[in-house]
């Protein structure tokens, strides 16, 4: 099967092509350092024969939110190097998602992009930039810049965006912290590292990226030297709260929406950037490796994503391969896991934890 065949990009050489999503888990402690749980966490998909984890959400900024994995200084780099060790010796490679979010309370408040003065968007340049050279230090095969779903980067290349200077107006101008982002890593980690970004293929809301947006957003950071695309979908809180209204559902697809609900957004992205070389990584209720299989022979991805199901099951690969399928512990796409992240409690899947008490 293609899916289970190596694939080389960058620095980064997979096992096979299949990638465990960037989850948000709360195990990390209270002032965001890694914990045994967390390792134990990845250590185990690891073994269960993923080819690529990319590390949950990890803050880049100085502010304070609790239990989430944190790389903004130093003192933070010991922790995930254990991680990323424990990772390596189980076979996979491992990336880090880099996370920046503008402030926000719980009432519904948000900063907007557009409060943000030059001087607060070179900090945050410098705070993707600083996270960056720690991850490559400790070892990570690669980082991810986080522009999907509602945080910082997101919301600038979003139409939502209404600043009137070099950072709003056009495709490339929404873009431009992004690709600053991407040439000022690039200056720091070499031409070979890996540079990877996560964007939403369609946001699923009045008046933000559709599809076409995505591509040409897409394609200006593929041009600025971005080394592979993961899609993913919707996450914008213009319509609800944290992942409540539509736009969060299709975020985490629930359980009435189809297998592969996101197919035609890696499928378009990819038509965009093949030319240029950039794999592409699809996301979205991809529930089995036939589907995988399936979308990489139609030339809809490069990468399959999954995260739910791995959360439910860390053997869901192996037991696909030793043909043992009636052993999986299958989700149910119930979002139980996302109800506990809401609740900042740890995000397990209640679906396993039920089987285990059987
Ligand atoms: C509890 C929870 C936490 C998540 N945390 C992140 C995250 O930190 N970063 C991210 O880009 N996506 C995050 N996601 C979205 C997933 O990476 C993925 O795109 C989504 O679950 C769809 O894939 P699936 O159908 O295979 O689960 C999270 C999803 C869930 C359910």
């Amino acid at each position: 099967m293609k899916i289970l065949s190596p694939v080389n990009f960058k620095n980064l050489s997979l096992r096979n092509r299949l990638v465990w999503l960037p989850m948000v888990s709360w195990l990390a402690d209270e002032e965001g350092f890694v914990t045994d749980e967390l390792i134990s966490r990845h250590r185990l998909r690891a073994e269960g024969g993923v080819g690529l984890i990319i590390l949950e959400a990890t803050g880049v900024l100085d502010r304070k939110s609790p239990k989430l994995l944190r790389i903004n200084e130093d003192k933070y780099m010991p922790g995930m190097e254990k991680l990323v060790q424990s990772v390596h010796d189980a076979g996979a490679k491992i990336s880090i998602q880099l996370i920046h979010y503008v402030k926000q309370s719980r009432s519904g408040w948000k900063q907007k992009v557009e409060d943000l003065s030059i001087e607060d968007i070179n900090k945050v340049k410098d705070d993707f930039v600083q996270a960056a050279v720690r991850a490559k230090k400790v070892g990570f095969d690669s980082i991810e810049l986080h522009v999907a779903h509602s945080y910082t980067l997101s919301s600038f290349v979003s139409l939502l965006n209404k600043r009137q200077d070099q950072y709003g107006r056009s495709p490339q101008g929404r873009a431009l912290i992004v690709t600053d982002i991407i040439e000022m890593c690039r200056e720091k980690l070499g031409d070979e590292y890996c540079i990877g970004a996560r964007i939403s293929g369609e946001e699923f809301v009045s008046g933000g990226n559709t599809l076409k947006q995505t591509k040409a957003i897409s394609r200006i950071m593929a041009e600025k030297g971005l080394d592979y695309l993961s899609v993913s979908a919707g996450g914008k809180t213009e319509d609800g709260a944290w992942y409540s209204g539509y736009s969060g559902t299709r975020s985490m697809p629930t359980a009435n929406l189809p297998y592969g609900c996101h197919i035609y957004l890696s499928k378009g992205i990819r038509e965009e950037l093949e030319p240029l070389g950039v794999p592409v990584i699809a996301s979205g209720k991809i529930n089995s490796l036939e589907l995988g299989e399936e979308m990489l022979n139609q030339g809809k991805a490069d990468l399959i994503g999954v995260c739910r199901p791995l959360l439910a099951d860390p053997q869901w690969i192996v037991k696909q391969m030793e043909n043992r399928k009636n052993e999986i512990v299958n989700c149910i796409y119930c979002n139980t896991c996302l109800e506990r992240d809401q609740r900042w409690e740890p995000v397990e899947c209640i679906v396993a934890e039920k089987k285990s008490k059987k």
